[in-house]
């Protein structure tokens, strides 16, 4: 996607460098900061502390993080036991998203078939990249299949702006190109559907506020940062017409794990009769497991992501202390909304109810028996 007339994706390879750029997404929207990933423990810090965040980027960050752990080897990279174990390490950087385990995985058996080192260095970036076209290619396609959704309420409306809510950043941002809940918003609007977002701030790394308001303003699109308990009202008085979201990881029977407050967010719309969508590639799909709350791991992150708030002061980035000194926090980073409260998914191969058996009719493969 384009930033300030420039061609930009939240992560490269840089072939003559022979490294893995990213953009450092926690100075966003005041600082854009790019940084190498030389190392696994780059890779993995980028990874727990929010440099990188979002699935389907987790998922390619991951993957080319196997190619850098075996060209910054310590070995001969022929050592399999050592080489699962810089895998086990990237996979355990966050637990919720489904993709950060694909994509690693992916890239660890693609080097496992190779025996001599100079072609598992091939074979592993060779498979990251596909990891990140392929991404790309998913969120193109979830664009297009979630356009209709929104010409179809366009219509309904004659051709007054249509009002999205979109929680966290499930955008460009988090997903290499397009995004997913905000690629059928950037299709719509390139088509001159005239839409206007509701974007929550998504406290406390505020990813709405800082990323996801960022990403619309670059593209032009009209939008508004609300926080995190307006949703509701808003819909009460008619101000949402439909609320598009993300996930981390989603069950085969459709239970979906996303930002926390999503589930919230989900409530609220069906009490207000408003449709409630989740755009996701098939990599973001856990097809070993139905029963989100009691399956799908909760990332529990420092309470201190609740205590500080950052915002630019004076022109300078700045760190401040909200609840009192003494005062605990916790912070569990995820919720699940179950399926019941999902109206559709957007996915790469078309759009269906939020049950296993529509889901199973999009990909029958994934059927059990
Ligand atoms: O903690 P984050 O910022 O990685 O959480 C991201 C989200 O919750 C997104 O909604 C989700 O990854 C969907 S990605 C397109």
């Amino acid at each position: 996607m384009k930033v300030d007339g420039k061609e930009m994706r939240p992560i490269w390879f840089d072939r003559a460098s022979k490294t893995v750029q990213v953009i450092d997404q926690r100075f966003l929207p005041h600082e854009l900061i790019i940084e190498s990933l030389n190392t696994v423990d780059d890779v993995i810090h980028a990874i727990k502390e929010m440099v990188v965040r979002g699935a389907p980027l987790i998922g390619a960050t991951g993957a080319l993080g196997v190619y850098v752990s075996l060209v910054r080897k310590n070995n001969d990279g022929a050592d399999n036991e050592y080489f699962e174990g810089e895998c086990n390490r990237l996979k355990d950087a966050r637990p919720t998203a489904m993709n950060l385990f694909r994509g690693v995985n992916r890239v660890r058996d693609a080097v496992l078939k190779k025996i001599d080192y100079d072609a598992r260095v091939k074979a592993a970036l060779a498979e990251a990249l596909a990891v990140v076209e392929e991404e790309v290619l998913n969120c193109q396609q979830i664009g297009r299949h979630g356009f209709s959704i929104i010409e179809d309420i366009s219509r309904k409306k004659g051709g007054q702006s249509v009002n999205i809510l979109t929680h966290c950043n499930a955008g460009w941002l988090a997903c290499v190109e397009y995004g997913t809940a905000t690629a059928p918003i950037y299709m719509a609007f390139d088509h001159d559907i005239d839409v206007h977002v509701w974007v929550d701030e998504t406290r406390p790394l505020n990813q709405g506020a800082r990323l996801t308001a960022w990403e619309l303003g670059k593209h032009g699109i009209h939008h508004t940062v609300i926080t995190d308990n307006a949703g509701g009202h808003l819909m009460q008085h008619g101000r949402v017409d439909l609320v598009i979201v993300g996930t981390d990881r989603t069950t085969r029977a459709g239970d979906v794990a996303n930002k926390i407050g999503t589930y919230l967010k989900a409530l609220a719309a069906r009490d207000n009769n408003i449709p409630f969508y989740v755009a996701l590639p098939s990599s973001t799909f856990d097809w070993g497991i139905t029963d989100g709350i009691k399956d799908i791991p909760i990332e529990e992150r420092d309470p201190d992501e609740i205590r500080y708030v950052q915002g630019l002061c004076h022109g300078k980035v700045q760190t401040v202390l909200v609840p009192p000194e003494m005062s605990p926090a916790a912070n569990p980073a995820f919720d699940v909304t179950p399926a019941r409260l999902v109206t559709g998914f957007i996915t790469e191969r078309g759009v269906c109810n939020a049950t296993e058996r529509d889901i199973m009719a999009l990909f029958p493969e994934k059927r059990i028996g």
